[in-house]
């Protein structure tokens, strides 16, 4: 047995926490991980219990938080959009027409370049502390694109999320049921063994709520569970449909009526925000305080694309969310961890409680106010991934 005992942490973060304090805090910590996984958790004085054959880290009082859980990316595509946001900081406003540039230049690129990007953006998720992802497909958008795009994002995670209706492609401009047929068919039937989600980008200017509808419930059958991208660019049906079909998230969420906030509330729905896109588009931020006083769960992801989100720091997600959304840093810490989780259906990640993988982030800082408090710094010192130290 493998055994390692962080300890002089000042300030720990479980997410395994009371509702006076969702995150669990300990200060004076120490973590013991025995084969991965978190085996204890608790105040320096009560870990001489952890005896035997063990590895002692001493942290020196930095803050100890779980790793980063991004429930939303889309990292699988060919080339990059940088004229596109050079021209919208000069007026030009964001438009969902943009994806089809990336299709076009996905189609364009071989496996391994592909591959080769995927592994870059790997490497700079984890340097930045964020130890489980989604990928999704969607900007291939036919069989066979989308097909390689799923088995290369296979590669590097478990959450794959397939992504055929992001938009009609060129191509079918002029028969949108026949791309809906294609993606609710011959698509599917190529991706479901390799994707564990499915989702749609259910907007004006993508999918109507009754294209997307369709299309949910066709993954549904191949046995994919469903979220969606909805209320991004205006009001829509993208909540309401994500609760009715019992989604295990609706993403965006920036434009939202008084009925999808109590919608959400009354739903195990989780309400994922992504302010990296408020950000690079300059849209005007999803309300989090809203949400969360209505008791939404709420969690923050990067939406790291190369159109409307280019970029994969959660640190930044927290920065923005406490700045921008009204969110409390506790809140961002815990919605970026454990709220992610959620957004993922999963318990073993996103807090440090017994019996959890021991991915966590040693942070360069005593508190993980921090994270908000000095954005745009590097404050990631360690990340431990199954217990093992990253990078070593
Ligand atoms: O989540 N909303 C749809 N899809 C992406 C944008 C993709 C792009 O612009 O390339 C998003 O923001
Ligand atoms: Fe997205």
């Amino acid at each position: 047995m493998t055994a390692t005992l962080l300890t002089n942490i000042g300030e720990l973060t479980t997410n395994a926490g009371a509702p006076g304090d969702p995150c669990g805090t300990i200060r004076d910590a120490a973590v013991l991980i025995e084969d991965g996984v978190v085996a204890w958790a608790g105040p320096v004085v009560e870990a001489s219990r952890a005896g035997g054959d063990i590895e002692v880290v001493d942290v020196g009082g930095r803050a100890v938080i779980p790793g980063f859980v991004d429930s939303h990316t889309h990292l699988v595509f060919g080339g990059d959009r940088a004229d596109e946001f050079e021209a919208r900081m000069a007026g030009t406003p964001y438009a969902a027409g943009g994806i089809r540039r990336t299709v076009d230049a996905t189609r364009a690129a071989g496996d391994d370049e592909l591959r080769a990007r995927l592994a870059a953006f790997v490497a700079e998720l984890h340097a930045q502390g964020t130890t489980t992802f989604e990928v999704k497909t969607g900007y291939g958008l036919t069989v066979d694109d989308e097909a390689r795009l799923v088995r290369i994002a296979a590669e590097v995670t478990d959450e794959v999320t397939f992504l055929g209706a992001h938009v009609v492609p060129a191509e079918y401009a002029d028969d949108r049921a026949g791309y809906v047929d294609l993606v609710c068919g011959p698509m599917l039937d190529a991706v479901a063994a390799h994707a564990r989600w499915i989702d749609v980008f259910c907007e004006r200017g993508a999918f109507t709520p009754a294209e997307s509808e369709r299309i949910l419930t066709a993954g549904i059958d191949r046995g994919l569970q469903p979220r969606v991208h909805g209320n991004q660019l205006g009001h829509g049906e993208g909540v309401r449909l994500a609760v009715e079909f019992g989604a295990a998230s609706v993403d965006h969420c920036t434009y939202l009526s008084e009925d999808d906030v109590a919608a959400l509330a009354a739903s195990s729905t989780v309400a994922t925000l992504l302010p990296g896109v408020e950000f690079s588009t300059r849209q005007p931020y999803p309300d989090a305080r809203r949400l969360l006083d209505a008791g939404v769960t709420v969690a923050l992801a990067s939406d790291c694309n190369p159109g409307s989100s280019f970029t994969s720091s959660m640190p930044l997600m927290i920065a923005l969310a406490v700045r921008e959304m009204g969110m409390t840093p506790a809140e961002a810490v815990w919605a970026a961890t454990a709220g992610g989780a959620r957004a993922l259906h999963r318990d073993d990640v996103g807090h440090l409680g017994p019996g959890a993988r021991a991915d966590l982030v040693v942070l360069d800082a005593p508190t993980r106010v921090h994270l908000a408090y000095r954005p745009g710094v590097p404050l990631v010192d360690a990340v431990y991934r199954d217990g093992a130290l990253m990078g070593s």
